[in-house]
């Protein structure tokens, strides 16, 4: 295939390099005539393990060359890699005027293109930028996009010192588009590279390079902490480190990670505390760790604030213990939740299988009445009392009972759901889920 790539910095350089390795011509451009004349010399502009020899070998095969005329590199080539810098203003902010002065260019020349024309932005930008470069194109070119040209997000995880290794071993590939032929165009650009290519959403993928950069920031501070604490115990944070990442199970893994209402029950805020109080005893600072707590109660106030916007009055709520199966109320936030808005004056129902189910068994009850009394007399037998009783539904856990009255039954009742209900439900009218 004939490729440009727009911009010969780091990421630019290795990908006019690999893609001609993969057998492409590449054209490069950059609006800075030396890197142009470096690789028309056969010369990376970049120093990065293995790509002087791929810069050198391409070039003797005459598959790689570089312009400074965006003309003859978007005629010339059906595909397109952007691969320019955007990097941060002094307010944290993106500076976008390099990506749009690309924009506004392609916009100028495709005005004379008849063939479809692919761009694939590789540089890191936020949700939207993508839509935003393709406006600037119609703008420029009177062309539409998706009839005469399509814009795909393909974020790149290239990592400094070993950005080659890294094009040819990416942990995933992930195009975001809503043209299948130019996802699938990209898409084929990569089909040989050992690794799973993901078609999603255009925002779906824009947003994954900074989703994925916060999360190696997070993990970097959290083992620093839980370093410094060890350090403070005269305990070998390497070892302790080493288990944690052997457990392939809870730990490094997809658990924990589904976006929904906060964390509760008897271990977790328990042992969180622990930690933070052996730390702070050993005048060890763990912010990050602090921040947790904090992070979980603002889940909560979300959920209130929902509450408070539908202006419904009389709420029922599904579940009250900490998750699904139990009938365990330690620390739940459902408890927290309708304990903040019986303060706040609201009618409240409660059915709770499991609460409801142990209340037969009398430890449960005594322990209900005493710890629970403003509770227990809320609960509800059968949950068609609640469903009368109530203006507002709020699913707090995902039991069977729950969603099959909610899928099956023809509720008017608008509902908010803490714990991502099947999608028969997500679509109904009046649902609006805590996250998504
Ligand atoms: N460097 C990395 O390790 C890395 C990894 C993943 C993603 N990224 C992202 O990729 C993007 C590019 O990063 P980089 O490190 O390669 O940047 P860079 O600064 O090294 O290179 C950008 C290049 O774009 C050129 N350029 C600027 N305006 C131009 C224009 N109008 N037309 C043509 N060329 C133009 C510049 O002259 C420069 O050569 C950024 O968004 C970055 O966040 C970088």
């Amino acid at each position: 295939m004939n490729i440009s790539v727009f911009g010969l910095g780091y990421v630019g350089c290795v990908s006019l390099g690999c893609l001609a390795r993969s057998g492409h011509n590449v054209i490069g451009v950059d609006v800075s005539e030396t890197k142009v004349n470096q690789v028309n010399s056969g010369l990376p502009t970049i120093i990065e393990k293995d790509i002087d020899h791929i810069i050198r070998e391409e070039y003797n095969k005459c598959r790689i060359s570089a312009t400074t005329d965006y003309s003859k590199a978007i005629l010339d080539t059906e595909i397109s890699i952007i691969a320019v810098g955007a990097p941060s203003t002094a307010t944290g902010h993106l500076n976008l005027q390099y990506i749009f002065k690309v924009a506004e260019n392609f916009g100028r020349i495709l005005r004379a293109k008849n063939d479809f024309h692919v761009i694939a932005i590789r540089s890191a930008v936020l949700p939207g930028t993508s839509a935003k470069f393709a406006d600037i194109i119609e703008e420029y070119s009177g062309k539409k996009r998706n009839i005469d040209f399509a814009v795909v997000a393909n974020p790149v995880f290239l990592r400094k010192g070993t950005a080659v290794h890294d094009y040819h071993n990416p942990p995933i590939t992930v195009i975001g588009s809503d043209h299948p032929g130019a996802a699938e165009k990209v898409a084929s650009l990569y089909r040989k590279l050992p690794a799973e290519v993901i078609i999603t959403d255009v925002k779906v993928a824009e947003l994954m390079k900074y989703v994925n950069n916060t999360f190696h920031a997070l993990k970097v501070s959290f083992a620093n902490e839980i370093g410094n604490i060890c350090s403070a115990l005269k305990i070998d944070s390497h070892k302790v480190m080493e288990i944690f990442c052997a457990d392939k199970e809870l730990n490094i893994s997809p658990c924990y990670f589904k976006p929904g209402f906060a964390y509760g029950g008897p271990s977790l805020p328990k042992d969180l505390k622990g930690l933070q109080a052996m730390a702070h005893d050993n005048y060890v600072k763990t912010p990050l760790i602090e921040s947790i707590n904090t992070t979980n109660e603002w889940q909560v106030s979300r959920a209130v604030e929902m509450i408070q916007q539908t202006k419904k009055k009389k709420l029922g709520f599904l579940g009250l213990s900490f998750k699904a199966g139990t009938h365990d109320l330690h620390n739940s936030p459902a408890v927290m939740l309708v304990e903040i808005l019986l303060g706040k004056g609201y009618e409240i129902a409660i059915y709770d299988k499991n609460v409801q189910v142990s209340n037969t068994g009398c430890t449960h009850k005594e322990y209900m009445d005493i710890h629970f009394p403003h509770l227990s007399k809320l609960m509800k037998v059968q949950i068609s009392e609640l469903m009368n009783e109530s203006e507002l539904i709020i699913v707090n856990n995902s039991e069977k009972e729950y969603t099959d009255v909610l899928a099956n039954v023809e509720i008017g009742h608008p509902v908010i759901d803490m714990v991502r209900l099947p999608e028969a439900i997500r679509q109904k009218k009046n649902y609006k889920g805590i996250n998504w």
